[in-house]
């Protein structure tokens, strides 16, 4: 009876406020909001007060301490368990289908929260090391957490023009949309999120849980790689802290920060030593987003058109409305704008990113693979443990050069990166497995895609390397990668045949990433003047044809 009650009378507020002249948005509609914390006089009287609040080392009575043995369970659990969900995002619906299987948060491409690839085709292979098999040395490049728009993107430029309407009093949003009359952007720009932190120090507990164990060989103390970014940092410390502990993760390890700005050389930042990069001189991804936008979005941007008399809609418009939904969920734990779309919809926005990534970041530009053979040289030189004395493409010589800064010894390398920097390794290293169904399609998805961002470079993704020795001996004899914990095929790389767990022999994989360094033209792919569109892309190894 209170339910049908509710029921009715929510129904009859609808009716009213349908029948209601919509009015103005407030002035403030699509203004930036933002907040500091703390507040900006606390540090004046920081002295005084903290004397009060003596830190745990002065108030002492810790209780017993007892250290345990340390944790591997890639080797000793029968399965491992997938990272699965993202508490605390809420789940959005669709506009067209309410309540069925469809995920929305899986077609979030790079803006999703990383989650566990069940399978690159080796169904039978897990994260879990092979029978017979032992882990000597791990390697982990990581992507950072999740984070807000960059800067200038398109949630920004669509909160600008709501703003720059709402002022002049011409916009009124109706219906569905109503809620952008008092809605404000309240998303900065470039720095992790609440839930990017999660991750990052979710990943780095999940590393110390399955392979803790590999600290018993570090002679000293280990020796991590990010960038200056804040978020990058950030992103660094949340996993050491994930990994050591709060209490004790500065005195455990050292964190190289490698300057990320352009004239800078560094492996895990490469385009800003690469003019051919995206965005520079050629812009292919972007075409290609820009391109299917003006396909999948021309009903969306109808549907809404009707809701915002008086504004100029336009489909970048549309486009910024529907990043807005990852983005604010991400950041606010949920956001108005996602169940505003279809089903399809959002299979096109997932689309329109593995497009930018496909011919941007991918094995569609020329100047790709040229920017991820840094990092392959870096990871030829720890496998072989050989210093690196030639600096011929993105290595900064002063830290890969020096045996402090960058040690060839450590059973853990941990290096924090990009999306677009894991987009880069995987065809610099020749995993073929991204490049069958290119290239990519403009003007419909393809049937059976196998390039999916999602899977490469979500937020907090992983790409890690386990050396093993099969049999168990301190030599290794074997090593394989893992994507987001799904085993990868190694069949791309000359001399690594298929194997159902994934594994190349040791030195039949380094020769293969030798070969690689040689076939990539880093000068040529990243400095000549050539000339590509996507009228005629075909490339599939992100290099320019020879
Ligand atoms: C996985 O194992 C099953 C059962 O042993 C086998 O039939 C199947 O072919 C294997 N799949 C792959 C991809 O190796
Ligand atoms: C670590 O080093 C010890 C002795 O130096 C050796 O016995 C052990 O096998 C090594 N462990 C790994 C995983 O390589
Ligand atoms: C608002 O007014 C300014 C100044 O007259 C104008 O440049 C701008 O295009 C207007 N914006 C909209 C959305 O009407
Ligand atoms: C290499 O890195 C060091 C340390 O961050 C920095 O001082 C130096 O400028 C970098 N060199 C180049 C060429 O980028
Ligand atoms: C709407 O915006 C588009 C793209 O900016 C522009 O080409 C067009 O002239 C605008 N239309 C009106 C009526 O302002
Ligand atoms: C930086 O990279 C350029 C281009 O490959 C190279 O010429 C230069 O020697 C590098 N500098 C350092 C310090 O590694
Ligand atoms: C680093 O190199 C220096 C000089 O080449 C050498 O004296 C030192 O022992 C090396 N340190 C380590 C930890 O290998
Ligand atoms: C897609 O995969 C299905 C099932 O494996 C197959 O029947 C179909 O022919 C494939 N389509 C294309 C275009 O390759
Ligand atoms: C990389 O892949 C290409 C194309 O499949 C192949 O020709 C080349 O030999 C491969 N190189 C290595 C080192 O695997
Ligand atoms: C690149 O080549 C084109 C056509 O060959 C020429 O117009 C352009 O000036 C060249 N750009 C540079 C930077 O050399
Ligand atoms: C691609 O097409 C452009 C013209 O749109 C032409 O200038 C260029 O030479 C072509 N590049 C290749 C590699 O065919």
């Amino acid at each position: 009876m209170l339910l049908l009650s509710a029921f009715v009378s929510a129904a009859l507020a609808r009716a009213i406020s349908a029948a209601v002249v919509p009015s103005k948005a407030s002035s403030f509609a699509g203004s930036t909001s933002t907040f500091q914390f703390p507040p900006a006089d606390v540090t004046s009287t920081a002295t005084l007060i903290n004397s009060f609040f003596p830190d745990a080392s002065e108030v002492g009575f810790a209780g017993p301490t007892p250290t345990g043995d340390e944790a591997e369970s890639v080797a000793t659990a029968p399965a491992l368990s997938p990272v699965k969900g993202y508490f605390p995002l809420v789940r959005p619906d669709t506009s067209d289908r309410k309540g069925k299987d469809f995920n929305v948060v899986e077609s979030w491409a790079n803006l999703s929260p990383m989650q566990s690839v069940k399978s690159f085709g080796l169904d039978n292979a897990t994260e879990r090391i092979p029978e017979g098999c032992k882990i000597n040395q791990v390697f982990l490049l990581h992507r950072h957490g999740a984070r807000y728009p960059t800067s200038g993107s398109s949630p920004s430029t669509f909160a600008a023009n709501v703003h720059s309407a709402a002022g002049n009093g011409t916009f009124i949003a109706t219906g569905p949309l109503e809620f952008l009359n008092t809605w404000t952007y309240k998303l900065g720009a470039e720095l992790l999120t609440p839930f990017g932190r999660e991750q990052l120090f979710n990943l780095g507990v999940g590393f110390r849980v399955k392979y803790g164990d590999l600290l018993k060989n570090f002679t000293g103390l280990p020796v991590w790689r990010t960038t200056s970014e804040a978020r990058m940092v950030d992103s660094a410390l949340h996993f050491a802290a994930g990994f050591f502990g709060v209490q004790s993760y500065q005195s455990s390890y050292y964190q190289v920060i490698e300057i990320e700005k352009e004239g800078f050389n560094s492996t895990l930042v490469p385009w800003d030593q690469c003019p051919n990069a995206n965005n520079d001189i050629y812009t292919l991804g972007d075409d290609a987003t820009k391109a299917w936008n003006n396909v999948y979005l021309v009903d969306a941007q109808k549907r809404f058109a009707q809701y915002l008399p008086g504004f100029n809609l336009t489909i970048d418009d549309v486009a910024g409305m529907q990043a807005l939904c990852p983005y604010e969920t991400v950041a606010l734990g949920y956001s108005a704008f996602c169940d505003l779309f279809t089903e399809e919809e959002w299979k096109g926005f997932a689309y329109g990113i593995d497009l930018n990534f496909w011919y941007g970041d991918g094995p569609g530009n020329p100047a790709v693979s040229a920017q991820g053979i840094g990092w392959v040289q870096e990871l030829v030189s720890r496998l072989t443990k050989t210093r690196i004395t030639t600096f011929d493409s993105t290595l900064n010589g002063t830290i890969v050069g020096n045996n402090v800064t960058f040690p060839l010894d450590q059973p853990i390398y941990v290096d924090a990166s990009h999306d677009t920097v894991i987009s880069a390794v995987l065809p610099a290293m020749n995993f073929t497995l991204f490049a069958a169904g290119g290239p990519l399609p403009l003007d419909h998805i393809p049937e059976n895609q196998t390039y999916k961002t999602r899977e490469i470079a979500p937020f907090a993704s992983r790409l890690v390397g386990q050396v093993l020795s099969c049999p168990a001996s301190d030599t290794p004899t074997h090593i394989r990668w893992l994507l987001n914990d799904g085993v990868l095929p190694l069949t791309g790389i000359q001399g690594c045949g298929y194997d159902s767990n994934g594994l190349c022999e040791f030195d039949t994989f380094i020769a293969g990433m030798k070969q690689r360094i040689e076939e990539v033209d880093f000068v040529f792919d990243c400095f000549a003047n050539y000339s590509l569109s996507l009228d005629n892309d075909t490339i599939t190894n992100g290099q320019f044809p020879q």
